[in-house]
């Protein structure tokens, strides 16, 4: 079973942290973008005929502003031209600014089964200063719109000026909506190029111990909250985790469409150029818009499969990767397991991050992957 992701690059404006692939300038050439993505999709699922796929996700950028018809038609393409497991799970990202009912009705018309708000904080102030387009109420607004939904929100730690305190009003809006099931708690990276690193060289963010402290209090309050963190920054109540990124995370197969999009099939990790107009030129003259390709061949596999799985609450099965790979883990990895043996937890069946290093995860991984 496999995911599909499509990419939307376009916003209304850019907010002050985020380097993804999303161009508020661009925005008038979405219908070129969108014919060329469903170019794309046809042309590849001619070539899956024999997967199946278990999830949709449509990431940006910002799918909840560009007219719904596009995610409409894409959705149509993917009935049509793919095979889709009737229980899938179809997620659509919003960000509240930009939400309303009738665009809720062609969602749901599309088969959009799952939503993921940005929130970011509760704190308007905060909202404003890092370019938000949207207040708190805006929130409440397009939480009212989404009721019906299973629905996940985004929240932000380390964003300038705030405490603990407005990430735990943040996570109590959040929890408020008995359709929220899912939090994604991120923690703010300044990403070069952005107005906020210019803030990052002038110090004027929190130190990484100062993050690693409200984190760890609020990965605290949201389990008082019932939701459980199944991986680094994700968190639900049950068994609502997201199918689509454990997929990733279980080093399932993907399909991605549209500027910057990953993929992995058949062992083979490619990726599309970011920008909207090499990916059009490419796509209207017949040629894949790859930038990036490569095969992972041998032990590599089994090394992305522990670093991937580590990144998880439940960390690696045995019996299943000694299945996976004809090998043993506990030899594969002797050395690994004996440098970090204070940070992981390890029975007969499987081996683990202690949820209190999940955080620091990268310096454990590094031992995994060398
Ligand atoms: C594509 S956006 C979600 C949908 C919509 N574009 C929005 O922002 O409301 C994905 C999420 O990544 C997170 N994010 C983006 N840039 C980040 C950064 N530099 N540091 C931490 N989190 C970031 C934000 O929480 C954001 O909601
Ligand atoms: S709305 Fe989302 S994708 Fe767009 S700039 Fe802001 S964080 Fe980035």
């Amino acid at each position: 079973m496999a995911g599909i992701y499509i990419h939307v690059p376009f916003c209304k404006s850019k907010c002050t942290y985020c380097d993804f692939a999303s161009y508020p300038r661009e925005i008038g050439k979405s219908e070129l973008y969108f014919a060329c993505l469903y170019k794309e999709m046809k042309a590849k699922f001619s070539q899956m005929k024999n997967k199946r796929f278990q999830s949709v996700y449509f990431g940006g950028g910002t799918p909840s502003f560009i007219q719904p018809k596009f995610i409409y038609g894409a959705m149509k393409l993917i009935y049509s031209e793919c095979k889709l497991s009737k229980n899938a799970e179809i997620t659509l990202e919003v960000n509240p600014g930009t939400l309303d009912e009738g665009k809720v009705k062609v969602y749901k018309n599309a088969g959009i089964n799952r939503f993921s708000v940005g929130l970011q904080s509760a704190n308007d102030e905060t909202l404003q200063n890092i370019n938000r387009i949207h207040t708190k109420q805006d929130f409440i607004k397009c939480m009212y719109l989404l009721k019906d939904f299973n629905t996940s929100v985004d929240v932000m730690v380390g964003l300038p000026n705030e405490t603990f305190d407005d990430v735990k009003n943040t996570i109590d809006l959040a929890t408020s909506f008995d359709n929220v099931k899912h939090i994604s708690l991120y923690t703010l990276k300044a990403e070069e190029g952005t107005p906020m690193f210019t803030k990052y060289l002038n110090g004027e963010l929190l130190s990484d111990d100062e993050m690693a402290e409200i984190y760890e209090k609020s990965v605290n309050y949201l389990k008082e909250k019932g939701f459980n963190r199944y991986e680094v920054s994700n968190f639900c109540k049950g068994n609502y985790y997201s199918k689509h990124n454990y997929n990733y995370w279980k080093r399932g197969e993907y399909i991605g469409f549209g500027v910057s999009a990953s993929s992995f099939i058949d062992e083979r990790r490619f990726t599309n150029t970011e920008n909207i107009d090499n990916y059009c030129k490419c796509i209207l003259s017949n040629k894949v818009a790859e930038i990036y390709s490569e095969n992972i061949e041998g032990f590599e596999r089994n090394k992305e499969y522990v670093m991937l799985l580590l990144r998880t609450a439940n960390g690696v099965n045995f019996e299943d990767y000694n299945k996976i790979f004809n090998s043993h883990f506990t030899k594969d990895f002797e050395k690994a397991i004996k440098n970090n043996l204070s940070y992981l937890d390890i029975n007969d069946k499987r081996i683990k991050i202690k949820d209190e290093y999940l955080f620091v995860q990268n310096s454990i991984l590094v031992d995994f992957i060398e």
